[in-house]
């Protein structure tokens, strides 16, 4: 009985719940900054009416107004928007546990990135998704958050920075992710501590007939808009993870830059157009530029091949295979922290090197994402063995 499978099962179900989350929470956060840029003022609407926005969908036609002030009558029943952020960040926090920290050896720690005991790793993981909202935070309420522009940048670097930093203590791999999860965390703290909170304010000022502040709309507003430029990022980190080019290459922080510049001003050009402003073509070149960067920096990045004397055997392969994946891809796995072959994957037998031959080369020589953070320490030869021999038929002689 392969019970393991239920833990698989759990896995995909944690992570089915955080992307299902996840979508609900960005599209109504889209469709909110879209219809508030839409709405249209009109003579005949209520005075408290700040305007309106017709829409058809489904069949039906919708006249949405938005009431800046308190209006006459408000159903006991009013729909927050808050559980689709909450529930995105619960199950991906349990997704980061589970995956990375409690295997934080297989998938957190490489040694030859930083000699990290699987306890320190995960420590420094929590400890700087905690650190990351209280600086951002902190620096939007500071001078440097009065001005959009100047946050925007040093925003940027900080970010940039802990990329940086992330990839000298982490696996390449973790150290995405903990990027991922440090913005999604800010988003969610954005949601959590500050828009929340102020609406509450806000709507019980307003029922009371009291003006509320403005500056807590403003707060509420700005962190709203910092949670939409950093939707399309953050959702590019998540997906990087199952495409190591992207940061199995040492310019891995200036790829992940480029990205947050190109996918900056993908988000401006469609904010722009909600705005009923004709945003210019021209941002689309430039959001190409730097995606471009990217790519070349992953091609730059890969280590240059080495030469080999001779043809390869399948002898050697087969030697490879067995001092480099089978200690984690055997019916029995020896490596510490794999309690059965990953993904029901073995290489314990020529025959079953020979009959997966095209995942072999694929994983260990084309996006080199196996072994696993490089746990058993393939060299480069030997990858590039492995290229030759499938190149050259795959045989088992
Ligand atoms: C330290 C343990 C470890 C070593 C060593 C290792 N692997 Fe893996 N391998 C894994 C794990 C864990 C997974 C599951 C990947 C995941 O969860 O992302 C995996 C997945 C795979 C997959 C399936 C990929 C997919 O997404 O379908 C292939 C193919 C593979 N490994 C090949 C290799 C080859 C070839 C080697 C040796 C060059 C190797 N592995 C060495 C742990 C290891």
């Amino acid at each position: 009985m392969h019970w393991g499978l239920l833990i698989d099962w759990a896995e995909l179900l944690v992570r089915w719940t955080h992307i299902v989350a996840g979508i609900a929470w960005i599209g109504s956060s889209f469709y909110f900054i879209a219809l508030d840029a839409s709405l249209l003022p009109h003579p005949r609407l209520d005075k408290r009416v700040k305007g309106e926005a017709w829409q058809v969908h489904g069949g039906g036609f919708y006249q949405m107004q938005k009431y800046t002030v308190a209006p006459d009558y408000l159903p006991d029943h009013l729909t927050w928007f808050k559980w689709e952020a909450y529930t995105t960040w619960i199950f991906g926090f349990i997704l980061l546990v589970s995956v990375y920290y409690v295997n934080a050896s297989v998938y957190l720690v490489d040694k030859s990135v930083a000699g990290l005991t699987p306890l320190a790793a995960s420590g420094v993981g929590i400890a700087t998704l905690a650190a990351g909202w209280l600086v951002y935070d902190r620096l939007c309420k500071s001078w440097i958050g009065q001005n959009t522009l100047r946050l925007a940048v040093v925003g940027f670097v900080l970010l940039v920075a802990a990329t940086y930093g992330y990839l000298h203590v982490f696996s390449g791999r973790g150290a995405f992710i903990h990027v991922g999860a440090l913005v999604g965390s800010i988003m969610v703290g954005n949601v959590f501590f500050i828009i929340i909170p102020n609406q509450k304010i806000v709507v019980k000022d307003l029922l009371a007939g009291r003006v509320p502040d403005p500056a807590l709309g403003a707060q509420a507003k700005q962190r709203s808009l910092h949670n939409n430029y950093l939707t399309l990022p953050v959702v590019f980190v998540m997906l990087s993870n199952h495409y190591a080019f992207t940061y199995a290459t040492k310019y891995a922080w200036l790829v992940l830059a480029a990205v947050f510049i190109s996918t900056f001003l993908v988000r401006h050009w469609f904010n722009l157009g909600h705005a009923g402003q004709k945003p210019s073509w021209l941002l689309w070149p430039a959001a190409a530029v730097p995606m471009l960067a990217a790519a070349g920096l992953t091609i730059l990045g890969q280590p240059a091949s080495v030469a080999l004397s001779g043809s390869v055997k399948f002898a050697g392969v087969q030697q490879i295979v067995a001092t480099r994946c089978v200690t984690c891809h055997a019916p029995r796995p020896t490596f510490e922290g794999i309690e059965e072959a990953p993904k029901g994957i073995m290489f314990d037998t020529p025959a079953r090197i020979l009959a997966q031959s095209a995942l072999i080369y694929q994983q260990a020589a084309v996006t080199r994402i196996m072994p696993l953070n490089n746990a058993t320490e393939i060299t480069e030869e030997e990858r590039q063995m492995i290229s030759q021999w499938y190149q050259s038929g795959a045989s088992g002689q």
